[in-house]
């Protein structure tokens, strides 16, 4: 063929690092995976029961665009309960198909092409994919384990050039477990002050922290009329199946995402929202109860990784550990190689999740108790043959 029929910035995007390993250990007897990003639980039952239920009911047509009113109410409801921030129902939040649709409806709605986001990373593979999408450019700004993996408003100020549009936040961190400080996020909200920027705020893991507190950006004085507040149900009510999240901003942005919304997937699927809904009424004991088991592998996970000589940062809210391999003599990818190779261990290399990660691999805890246990001697058996 002469002519490329694939667009280059599409052509030119990454694999998913994690994609890739998954196609391997699909292939693979007896591995124990410590490298999916999802809930081992299944959907609490009072949850599976009311998208059964809506089915049966015959609730099996679109929605209006922006998702079901009364699911937009509760979702606007739990955001001013937990962290005193208001959102109108009417036209300040959309229901999407999981936080990965909100992100790219954000990410479409605000970008110029050419504008420049600054992303602190290590962090969801899928950020600087979606700006590249939406025709950005990403402007990746590394944080630290020395820094607690804290996003370093030093650093973020520095990157900033006319370009700049926004800034791109993910905390509960996925890859590393951090969890950004008040103290750390009012800066941020001073340097979006202070040089105009917008505020892009992932907080899909904001029910999983453990002993600290979770801070919304958009509750910080001055921040709701510049931020986009992402969350969603996957992590929280182990309901990754079910494609539902949600976007909350100031009316006139949510009118932006809205209309993306609309020419690209109509609604959010009818009973995965009616599920969403019994999940904010009643799915908060179940939350904790979870949130509980996750903090019991964390310990686990975090002390014997340390024990076993590789120096784990102690994660406070989501469900992953991030061990710093480089004791080990290799790279993170030929560690994840090797480990998946000669002990059937499955965990992610840090690389993946951009600067700052590589030298780490990403191990999620978000898998049975024992398989942990198992999983860690087998890493003790192959850190052990590696010095
Ligand atoms: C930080 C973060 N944001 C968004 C997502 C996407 O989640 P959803 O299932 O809601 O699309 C994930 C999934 O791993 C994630 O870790």
């Amino acid at each position: 063929m002469s002519r490329e029929f694939i667009a280059t910035r599409v052509a030119t995007l990454k694999p998913s690092g994690i994609r890739k390993f998954f196609d391997i250990v699909a292939t693979m007897d007896d591995v124990i995976s410590l490298g999916i990003g999802e809930p081992d639980f299944t959907t609490p039952e009072p949850i599976l029961e009311a998208g059964i239920e809506a089915i049966r009911n015959g609730e099996t047509h679109y929605t209006s665009n922006a998702g079901i009113y009364e699911l937009r109410e509760a979702i606007a409801e739990l955001l001013e309960e937990k962290y005193q921030v208001c959102y109108n129902p009417v036209d300040e939040v959309v229901v999407t198909v999981g936080v990965s649709e909100a992100l790219y409806l954000a990410l479409t709605a605000v970008i110029n092409p050419g504008e420049e986001i600054i992303i602190p990373t290590p962090c969801f593979v899928s950020y600087q994919a979606e700006v590249i999408l939406a025709g950005g450019v990403p402007v990746e700004v590394p944080g630290s384990m020395e820094n607690n993996f804290q996003p370093e408003p030093g650093l973020i100020e520095a990157a900033i050039t006319p370009q700049t549009k926004a800034i791109f936040i993910g905390f509960p961190n996925n890859p590393t477990g951090a969890v950004a400080t008040r103290e750390t996020l009012l800066e941020i909200s001073r340097i979006a002050e202070e040089h105009d920027l917008f505020v892009i705020s992932d907080e899909i893991y904001d029910s999983l922290v453990y002993g600290v507190e979770h801070v919304c950006f958009a509750s910080l004085p001055g921040m709701k009329e510049r931020t986009i507040t992402l969350g969603g149900f996957s992590k929280s009510y182990a309901m990754t199946g079910w494609r539902v999240g949600y976007a909350a901003a100031p009316a006139d942005i949510l009118g932006g995402l809205v209309r993306i919304h609309q020419y690209t997937v109509m609604s959010a699927p009818t009973m995965s929202q009616l599920a969403a809904l019994a999940a904010v009424k009643h799915g908060a004991d179940y939350v904790e109860e979870m949130r509980l088991k996750y903090d019991r592998r964390r310990k686990l996970i975090v002390s014997r990784l340390n024990a076993i000589g590789l120096e784990t940062f102690m994660p406070q809210g989501a469900f992953y550990a991030f061990p710093k391999i480089k004791c080990t003599g290799l790279d993170d990818v030929l560690f994840a190689k090797n480990l998946l190779r000669e002990e059937r261990v499955a965990v992610v290399p840090g690389s993946a999740f951009g600067a700052g990660g590589d030298g780490f691999v990403r191990c999620s805890y978000a898998t049975r108790y024992k398989e942990i246990e198992k999983a860690l001697d087998r890493i003790e058996s192959f850190v052990k043959r590696c010095s």
